[in-house]
């Protein structure tokens, strides 16, 4: 076959591209390996086989902080750019680490590893990849596997950080910024008692009208016009916003209806009920019976469709073991677009989402 002289031409010039990208590769290679070389002299001049060289045996010589005793161990730390290279080896390595281990502290946050230079060698080989592994919690990491294997470590982690290892409203923390739209209230985490928000708005509710925060109308509003023009049904609040006496008053009544423990599956205690932030909403369809809030369809739609509106459901059926209630298809709690999209997209509850996405450790 007879080509153009044009077409041979530009196959010409694509054979000699490849040709010099060829070459360059290996000049870069070449020269990059060399600056990973090791300087042989030092080895020979602390009488030390070949066979331990290493980036990082190199430095702990050049930086005069060689230690015979870990030669073993310099062979196996990779050399790590790190600013605390130094002093993770000089703390850690003397504790106890082997030298596999010391690659990975450098995965943890500094948080984590000022937390861990004060303390004993710990064995962090399943926790120092999760991403909310917290130092200080791990004693109960391990006690709450030993009981609770079939869950993974990345969940024993999450589980532990919410408290779910520890008796709940023992040691309730007292919830700090009650205005932030992210809050968390559970049976851990309560609010101060007098405790309202400033931005309390009315909304018509089934039995009249229901206060709730601001922004939590506003998307309440955008979730009802939603509501009816694609699933042609209604959802009206029953209650939001409830204040710690009102809050008093449900639980004593349901204590002296069910007893405290049935109480507690459904009822939130006064001051740790979430209703207190005015961002959450109980919701009912007004065309079902007064002792059905929504259908199994009205559900479907709402599970699918709040967080779109900023909302998540709180108390989802799977989730009773996290939240500590039972399943509870219309409360809805405002979080944010963000919040909900990934607890929604990721199936979490708050606490998970708080933990993993929230909090710094
Ligand atoms: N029913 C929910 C859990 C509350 O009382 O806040
Ligand atoms: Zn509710």
């Amino acid at each position: 076959m007879k080509l153009k002289p044009w077409v041979k031409k530009a196959l010409s010039f694509i054979m000699i591209g490849i040709i010099i990208g060829i070459i360059g590769f290996e000049v870069v290679k070449y020269f990059h390996k060399d600056t990973e070389k090791i300087d042989n002299s030092l080895l020979k001049e602390h009488n030390i086989a070949e066979k331990y060289a290493s980036k990082t045996l190199e430095y702990v010589l050049k930086n005069n902080i060689y230690e015979e005793k870990y030669l073993d161990e310099y062979a196996q730390i990779e050399f790590n750019d790190a600013a605390n290279f130094k002093e993770i080896l000089l703390t850690f390595l003397p504790k106890g680490y082997r030298g596999e281990e010391i690659n990975y502290l450098f995965n943890l946050s500094q948080t984590n590893l000022d937390k861990l230079k004060e303390k004993d060698y710990l064995d962090l080989k399943n926790y120092y990849q999760i991403k909310n592994f917290n130092v200080d919690n791990f004693e109960r990491y391990n006690a709450y596997y030993q009981k609770n294997s079939k869950y993974s470590y990345a969940d024993v982690v999450t589980y532990v950080n919410i408290n779910l290892d520890l008796p709940v409203y023992t040691n309730p923390a007292e919830v700090s910024e009650p205005n932030d739209l992210l809050v968390l209230v559970n049976k851990y985490n309560c609010l101060p008692k007098n405790y309202s928000p400033s931005d309390l708005t009315n909304v018509n509710g089934t039995y009249g009208s229901v206060p709730m925060r601001r922004v939590a109308k506003e998307a309440l509003e955008k979730l009802q016009k939603a509501v009816q023009s694609e699933a042609n049904f209604v959802l009206l609040p029953t209650t939001a916003y409830r204040n710690y006496s009102f809050q008093s008053t449900l639980y004593n009544n349901y204590v002296a209806k069910d007893g405290v423990a049935a109480a507690d599956t459904y009822s939130a205690r006064p001051g740790c009920s979430e209703h207190q932030t005015g961002l959450a909403i109980d919701l009912k369809n007004p065309a079902t019976s007064s002792d059905i809030r929504l259908t199994e369809e009205n559900y479907e739609w709402l599970k699918n469709n709040s967080y779109r509106f900023g909302f998540i459901i709180r108390f989802p059926k799977a989730k009773e073991f996290i939240t500590g209630y039972q399943e509870e298809n219309w409360h809805i709690r405002y979080v944010g677009m963000d919040a909900a999209k990934t607890i929604y997209e990721n199936n979490l509850t708050l606490e998970e989402y708080v933990d993993l996405y929230v909090k710094k450790y």
